[in-house]
């Protein structure tokens, strides 16, 4: 397993461009599966969580060809199977979007329930009781969801949960939806950018969608689909990352082809710390005040604070003199960072599903990547820190961050990939 070893303390400068959004790729590869056509997807980012989820449309029927390192084919004539095995849903939970358009062709589907992870049990019931409203017979047999339909029907369903709205389970209910017989309403729609990005794919294909970006979507059924050619929006989440690399090493960094509309309150959150933030219709650049302030943060549904972001500024608000509190309302177990963080040097006090974060200086250590977005805060970690740090099992890190080091280093950090 590789690793990354970072020489810290170095201010970041320059410009870094950002990929494509690793998850509005995964929806919009599985809505490839809605009709039997020919799709060109652009913009995708080359991490391994595409590549995993080209492994399971293959593994379906579809006939999967990269033109190159950010463009893909996808054939979805004959698709025949109907069936997620295990063996890739359990590699990558996200797989459980095929559940909705694999319905919606075959009208019926078989997809391994998805584990947890370290983030939280990551349930499903959600996404089963929109496809239940929707028609769907589901059953759980043998760790796999069974779902069946004589047809699918349109109708009014409220899909958010105790923790607000659902990304996938939006993805999974508006796919399935576009087929069905009627007209459906999802309130309480997750509003995230790369559910507008599937439902305009979905447009593209032939869908009739209204509402996308809002709580409410409403989707008249068709009978059929046809294929599209479709370029990926960026990656916020990526954006945000370097964004954080430029203020935590105190440099100055400009991420290129990112809407800032899609970071607002992230944004707002960074002017109210003390960083200068410029913008412009596609770019954002930062560098750290002489002042900055510790913060108050909480994570909610989009456009809120996205909990995506929350190990990452946490490993800056530790570089902060002050107290900080992130409340964390998506994932109350998202914390393995802190755990890491602490052996740095981090002064971070945790009660339930709030941290307070007492800023200093960070110090190199070896740290264990546990999840996509802690090690990327584990990464901006030992850019700050005196001395050097070690990141261990960084394929977690490929899943989501395409060549981190190389753009990294590109801004000025000392970091390169050995090995292990
Ligand atoms: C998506 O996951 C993202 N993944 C996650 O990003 C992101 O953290 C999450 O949305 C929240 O923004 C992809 O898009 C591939 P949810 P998703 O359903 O859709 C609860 C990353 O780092 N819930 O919006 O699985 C759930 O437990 C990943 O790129 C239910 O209770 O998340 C959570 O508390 C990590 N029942 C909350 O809702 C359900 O049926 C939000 O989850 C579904 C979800």
């Amino acid at each position: 397993m590789d690793k990354i070893i970072i020489n810290g303390s170095y201010p970041l400068k320059g410009k870094v461009k950002v990929s494509g959004a690793k998850n509005s790729t995964l929806p919009i590869m599985a809505a490839c599966l809605l009709s039997p056509s020919k799709f060109i997807l652009k913009n995708i980012p080359p991490v391994l969580d595409a590549y995993t989820m080209t492994k399971l449309l293959s593994s379906l029927g579809a006939k999967v060809k990269w033109l190159n390192e950010t463009t893909v084919s996808i054939d979805s004539t004959n698709v025949k199977m109907w069936k997620a095995p295990y063996q890739i849903v359990s590699k990558m939970r996200a797989s459980v979007c095929v559940l909705g358009p694999l319905l919606a062709r075959f009208k019926k589907a078989e997809v391994s329930y998805p584990g947890g992870c370290v983030i939280g049990t990551r349930p499903i019931d959600l996404h089963l009781k929109g496809l239940e409203k929707l028609g769907a017979n589901i059953e759980l047999k043998d760790g796999y969801v069974i779902a069946r339909a004589k047809e699918l029907n349109g109708k009014a369903i409220y899909l958010a949960g105790v923790y607000g709205s659902t990304v996938l389970g939006t993805a999974n209910v508006l796919m399935a939806a576009t087929l069905a017989k009627g007209e459906t309403t999802i309130e309480g729609a997750a509003c995230e950018p790369e559910v507008v990005d599937l439902g305009n794919f979905l447009i593209k294909m032939g869908a009739k969608i209204k509402g996308l970006g809002s709580p409410t979507i409403t989707i008249k059924g068709v009978k059929e689909l046809h294929g599209a050619e479709h370029t990926i929006i960026s990656d916020r989440i990526e954006a945000g990352t370097y964004l954080i690399s430029g203020i935590i090493s105190r440099g100055e960094v400009e991420v290129e082809d990112i809407n800032p509309k899609f970071l607002t309150v992230f944004i707002d959150k960074l002017i109210e710390c003390g960083v200068k933030v410029e913008q412009t219709a596609k770019s954002i650049k930062v560098k750290a005040g002489p002042n900055l302030k510790p913060l108050e943060i909480t994570t909610l549904p989009y456009p809120g604070f996205p909990t995506d972001l929350q190990a990452q500024m946490t490993a800056f608000l530790a570089t902060i003199p002050g107290i900080s509190f992130i409340h964390e309302k998506i994932y109350p177990d998202r914390f393995m960072h802190a755990a890491e963080l602490l052996r740095m040097g981090a002064k971070i006090m945790r009660e339930g599903a709030t941290t307070m974060i007492q800023g200093g200086q960070l110090i190199g250590a070896p740290v264990m990547a546990s999840d996509l977005r802690a090690s990327a805060a584990l990464v901006l970690a030992g850019i700050a820190a005196k001395g050097k740090t070690e990141v261990n099992r960084v394929y977690h890190i490929d899943r989501g961050y395409p060549k981190i080091d190389k753009k990294l280093a590109s801004l000025g950090a000392k970091i390169r990939r050995v090995k292990a």
